[in-house]
């Protein structure tokens, strides 16, 4: 089992049950490297790393480690969006886009990107809550981060809550191609025209909105910065894949964590441990269990040395769940930080933005002052980020 103790933890049961249904080669990776050490060497598969200081000395040695070869994420994309793609992910092209899209990701922007996209949902499900009604979570985390995405981007974000549904069914779809390259991270000629209709299929209004976006939007800075359609198309790619599974998993699974653990009650006693309850949910979940490298060139990590042209891959749901169990009143961990956000020059740009969809959810579930009730749970199968395919709430009584 993932964790110890799960016959007596009804959260660590269901996680571990949300996992297993949702990614069957994830569920058995993490459950093998259990018993690994820090970093192993595994057939077929590369160096495991499964300690958070040795991940983060990978993530934050870009020289020896980077993201566009074989075992890395830009690996894929580039196969995808072509070599100008690639160049996204590492060195000065990396460092300028980063740079041109920081002031849309702060603390500030994020609380205003959050309300404008989602807070009508918010009240809605506030007051369906307060009507005694039933909410699905997880629907509503999908509908949510379709909207957010939509809006960052500057694609019309006045359409009804399907257009969205769509939007990240078919982020989830393209993600769920990438589950077959935990060996290789090389698609294959199936594959890739498969992601390439999906892609069609998630940038059918990048063209007009390139042309139109305002420029406090990913697309507006698209067009003055010169990209030409192309790529605004595979950023654009990026960011639905990005900022939306995670995004949904993570809040999902936070709402399940207070109430299966029970302590939404201290929650609601003590309101000022919303931030906790928000690092705690995403350290426990780490939504993007696995970071993939490619070794750049020859390192040591951990005492084991790493051959350029090998592949690593961190297991961050290890790494962060090292620390113990959901704990609202834990205090922020040194040792993993945020490492279910990453770490180094590719750290979540997003970080801000998750945390407060995160964070606005669960004001909305306790607007009332009033703990929820799961009324029934279904995981979803098949999908790169294990996550809740339904998670219906309502007010306890
Ligand atoms: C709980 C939710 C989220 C988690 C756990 C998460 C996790 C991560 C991780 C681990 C990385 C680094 C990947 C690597 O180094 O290979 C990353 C990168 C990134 N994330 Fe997030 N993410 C979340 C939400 C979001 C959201 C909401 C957005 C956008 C609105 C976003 C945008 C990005 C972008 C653009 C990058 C690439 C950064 C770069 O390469 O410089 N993420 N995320």
């Amino acid at each position: 089992m993932i964790r110890t103790n799960i016959l007596g933890d009804p959260a660590a049961r269901h996680e571990a049950r949300l996992l297993w249904n949702g990614n069957k080669g994830l569920y058995a990776l993490l459950e093998a490297a259990r018993h690994t050490g820090p970093i192993t060497r595994v057939p077929r598969l590369g160096w495991v790393v499964t300690d958070p200081l040795l991940a983060r000395r990978v993530l934050n040695d870009h020289a020896s480690f980077g993201m566009t070869g074989e075992g890395g994420v830009g690996h894929m994309w580039t196969q995808l969006f072509g070599a100008e793609m690639g160049e996204l992910f590492g060195g000065a092209r990396h460092t300028e886009v980063r740079t041109r899209a920081r002031d849309l990701f702060t603390e500030e922007s994020a609380r205003d990107l959050v309300e404008r996209s989602q807070g009508a949902h918010h009240a809605a499900i506030a007051a369906r809550l307060a009507g005694g009604g039933t909410v699905d979570v997880a629907d509503a985390t999908r509908v949510l981060a379709g909207r957010l995405v939509a809006d960052l981007l500057g694609l019309p974000a006045d359409r009804g809550d399907g257009a969205y549904r769509r939007i990240f069914a078919a982020g989830e779809r393209l993600a769920a191609l990438a589950m077959g390259t935990t060996a290789s991270t090389e698609l294959a000629p199936g594959v890739l025209a498969r992601a390439r209709t999906i892609v069609d299929e998630i940038t059918a209004g990048v063209a007009e909105a390139y042309r139109t976006a305002g420029t406090d939007t990913i697309l507006g800075r698209c067009r003055e910065m010169g990209f030409g359609v192309p790529l605004a198309r595979g950023l654009a790619t990026l960011l639905a894949i990005a900022g939306t599974e995670t995004g949904a998993s993570g809040t999902s699974r936070t709402v399940v964590l207070l109430h299966d653990t029970g302590q939404q009650r201290t929650l609601l006693a003590e309101p000022a441990l919303l931030g906790n309850a928000v690092r705690e949910g995403l350290r426990v979940s780490a939504p993007a269990p696995v970071i993939g490298r490619h070794v750049a060139r020859d390192a040591v990590v951990g005492g084991r040395r790493l051959r350029a042209g090998e592949r690593v891959l961190l297991l961050t749901y290890l790494a962060t769940n090292a620390a113990g169990p959901f704990d609202v009143r834990r205090e922020y961990v040194p040792e993993s930080r945020q490492l279910w956000f990453g770490g180094g020059r590719h750290l979540c740009l997003g970080a801000a933005v998750a945390r407060v969809q995160v964070a606005r959810m669960l004001g909305a579930l306790h607007a009332e002052g009033r703990p929820y009730r799961v009324v029934s749970r279904r995981a979803a199968t098949g999908v790169l980020v294990p996550a809740y395919a339904s998670l219906r709430v309502k007010t306890a009584t």
